[in-house]
């Protein structure tokens, strides 16, 4: 079993798109992509079934604060790992849980040695440290798994964001000792991506880029971005710190975005992405399409019998009325969060590969110009 490659295929000629693929031992990923988060182990509302056919999903996330809390390591390592608990046998990424504890734990404590938190299930009491959690993203078997970092919340100010980064680089130094020193646990090959951090400090953007791509890893990860900062900001610093990866790796922008994010961001050099949006944003009503954004609880789509997108390749979109999936959300059947998510999901990985195709014609620039401007419309 091998190292997770990189192919690079395609570099647009006017904007910094690429094109490639990514092999990992559970199968390849046509880049640019989209990961659908599975938090615990689950895409909120979706089956894998669903997740394949229906979105053509290539790789989902999963988190190491979730499943290390519930249902435990024990019972991920007696299944023989997330692919065979989950019955998802394409590649999967966990995030380390250095960005849900500040999230979601109800009490932490950060230290050098690591972050003690209190869990937001029972307030049980837990120590993550560089080194347990590489142990136990291993544990969990993700294909790609991710440093352990701080990111610090926007604004911050500057000594706070350079202590923060420089304590992200020392645990990341911990991170590959301890990956490097234990073996891939189920056969297949295991792939640890470090993480930029450095706020919204050009200087220490800079610094924390140059230190990470120093790393030689697989493939690369850009954090502590879509935190709140202006979309401007965002592209600015997601272009500073593209710059400054290695060229044949994958580029892993966390947490972004909207669909005009994540066009902006391929433009600027990333290949991966993730955003709780689709799911969370399609559960409460709003969808995004290839015509423009809908909030399918508005009175004006009671009789519209139309699809909710005939403009992506998804059965389901095609299948079910805007007056169909506002009656299953107004009357709350569990259903309508389904044909939400499912949508949605099936929507962005549409874009993402239209954008490949786009980027592969050498006409990228102009069709995403023109895209950014339909897909934020309010319909
Ligand atoms: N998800 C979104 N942003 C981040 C980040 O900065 N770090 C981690 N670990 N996960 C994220």
């Amino acid at each position: 079993m091998a190292v997770l490659q990189f192919e690079l295929e395609v570099t647009d000629q006017v904007s910094k798109a690429r094109a490639g693929t990514i092999t990992t031992d559970h199968g390849q990923i046509q880049t640019p992509i989209f990961m659908p988060v599975g938090t615990a182990g689950s895409v909120k509302a979706v089956s894998q079934q669903q997740l394949k056919e229906d979105v053509q999903a290539q790789i989902i996330l999963g988190n190491t604060y979730h499943l290390y809390l519930r249902p435990g390591l024990d019972v991920l390592e007696q299944a023989g790992g997330l692919h065979r608990f989950n019955a998802w046998d394409r590649p999967i990424l966990t995030d380390s849980g250095g960005y849900q504890v500040f999230s979601l734990a109800s009490s932490r404590k950060i230290t050098e040695e690591g972050v003690l938190f209190q869990s937001h299930i029972d307030g049980s009491r837990h120590l993550f440290t560089p080194e347990n959690v590489m142990d136990i993203q291993r544990t969990i078997g993700a294909d790609i798994i991710m440093a352990f970092d701080e990111c610090p919340p926007y604004p911050s100010e500057y000594a706070y964001a350079k202590k923060s980064m420089e304590l992200t680089h020392r645990w990341l130094d911990r991170c590959f000792t301890q990956f490097n020193n234990t073996p891939d646990k189920y056969g297949y090959t295991q792939n640890l991506f470090p993480i930029i951090q450095g706020s919204t400090f050009a200087d220490l953007r800079k610094a924390s880029s140059e230190y990470i791509a120093s790393k030689n890893a697989a493939g690369n990860a850009i954090g502590g971005l879509s935190v709140g900062e202006p979309d401007n900001m965002m592209y600015e610093y997601t272009e500073l710190c593209c710059d400054l990866l290695p060229v044949h790796k994958p580029r892993y922008l966390m947490g972004v975005g909207t669909p005009w994010n994540i066009l902006e961001c391929i433009a600027l050099g990333v290949d991966m992405f993730d955003c709780v949006m689709p799911t969370r944003n399609g559960r409460n009503a709003m969808l995004f399409t290839s015509k423009g954004v809908i909030n399918i609880d508005n009175k004006k789509w009671e009789k519209d019998n139309s699809p909710l997108d005939d403009g992506i390749d998804c059965t389901v979109s095609n299948l079910y009325s805007k007056a169909y999936l506002r009656h299953l959300m107004k009357a709350k059947e569990i259903l309508g969060l389904t044909i939400a998510s499912v949508h949605n999901l099936a929507f962005y990985l549409w874009l993402v590969k239209e954008a490949r195709k786009h980027i592969q014609a050498g006409d990228f620039l102009s069709w995403k110009n023109e895209q950014v401007q339909i897909l934020q419309q309010r319909l």
